[in-house]
């Protein structure tokens, strides 16, 4: 099949569940409340100026609701959604053929931005800016471009890498927002309204340990929930009670703090390197896991929780990771004055 650069809201039956679980309202979305609260304004204000909204950036680990907020910002502004990832991306003519494909007020989301290529970027720049479009014909001394104009269209970035991204295209972005991990509470609700929607109420006290195993995050929360459910369906049970939670969750392999197989093997990695900072490169290796994903997926929620600290040498657990497996942290073993 033919690979298409740009999705219009493909609908499969896997994602089927995402879609309808997904909110479609900022009265709906739980959460990111600042973010929010920030982005009612900016379209509020657009609306009225009868202009497009300026071109926003997402940044963030992955399954916080970047892609649900991009789908709530078009239906505010009343625009279509166009999806994309900058992997798909791969020649200029990719690009030019969105562009000219836009339709004035649209929406342009691209997930995965910072992995856009230095010459993709540079035709997205005159796009952002001016709405205009430079196509080089021929090359060398002969080159000629030329100058297209594109209608106003809004781009929605998405990145789970914010280092990553080049400062000159972060910088044409007029609004950046820092996604932040859920609280237990946010995710809790998030929970109960979808096992409503799923037609298998949750009890509050199961809610609430499904929250405390999803890692901040609502994709997990969705996911495991959606297990939870296959438990209580197969045991005839009309609502997702927590013995049941509990025991569904423990199959699963989720730990009581939320931590999974690979959260664990790095924990234990950093406990049992007793202090010493281990770099990036070695808990890839020992992981069997890439580089990316660890900084991406793995990091990010270990680290916002204070379980585990970025240092200059390398990646150490902290006092309170080793307070939660009852062990002595190594550099409290023994006074800071003690000989
Ligand atoms: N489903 C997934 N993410 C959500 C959110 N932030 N609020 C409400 N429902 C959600």
């Amino acid at each position: 099949m033919e690979k298409r650069v740009v999705e219009v809201e493909k609908f499969t039956f896997e994602n089927n569940y995402e879609v309808t679980l997904r909110p479609s309202s900022f009265d709906e979305y739980i959460g990111q409340e600042k973010i929010k609260k920030n982005l009612q304004v900016f379209i509020k204000a657009a609306k009225k100026r009868g202009e497009v909204l300026d071109h926003a950036l997402f940044f963030g680990p992955p399954g916080l609701g970047k892609t649900t907020l991009a789908n709530i910002i078009s239906t505010e502004m009343g625009a279509n959604l166009k999806t994309t990832a900058a992997p798909m991306i791969e020649k200029s003519g990719d690009l030019a053929a969105i562009l000219t494909n836009l339709e004035e007020g649209d929406i342009l989301f691209i997930d995965e931005i910072h992995r856009l290529s230095p010459a993709i970027e540079e035709i997205l720049y005159p796009a952002m800016e001016d709405f205009r479009l430079d196509i080089i014909i021929g090359s060398g001394p002969a080159a000629q471009t030329i100058k297209l104009d594109l209608p106003k269209f809004t781009l929605i970035g998405a990145t789970t890498r914010a280092g990553m991204i080049s400062s000159p295209l972060r910088d044409r972005f007029g609004m950046h927002f820092r996604m932040q991990f859920y609280n237990e509470k946010e995710l809790a609700i998030i929970i109960k309204r979808a096992a409503h929607k799923l037609n298998k109420p949750c009890l509050d006290d199961a809610s609430a340990e499904l929250a405390k195993r999803s890692r901040g995050t609502p994709r997990i929360a969705l996911r495991l929930l959606k297990r939870v459910r296959d438990f209580a369906d197969v045991k005839d049970m009309d609502k997702i009670e927590l013995k049941l939670s509990q025991f569904a969750l423990d199959e699963l392999g989720v730990d009581i703090r939320g931590f999974d197989e690979m959260d664990l093997k790095l924990i234990n990695l950093l406990i049992n390197s007793k202090g010493k900072p281990i770099g990036l490169g070695t808990i890839a290796a020992t992981l069997s896991e890439d580089e990316g994903t660890i900084e991406d997926v793995i990091e990010p929620y270990l680290i916002a929780n204070g379980y585990i600290e970025k240092t200059a040498r390398g990646r150490v657990a902290t006092a309170k990771c080793y307070d939660v497996f009852k062990l002595t942290p190594p550099y409290y073993s023994k006074g800071l004055f003690d000989e």
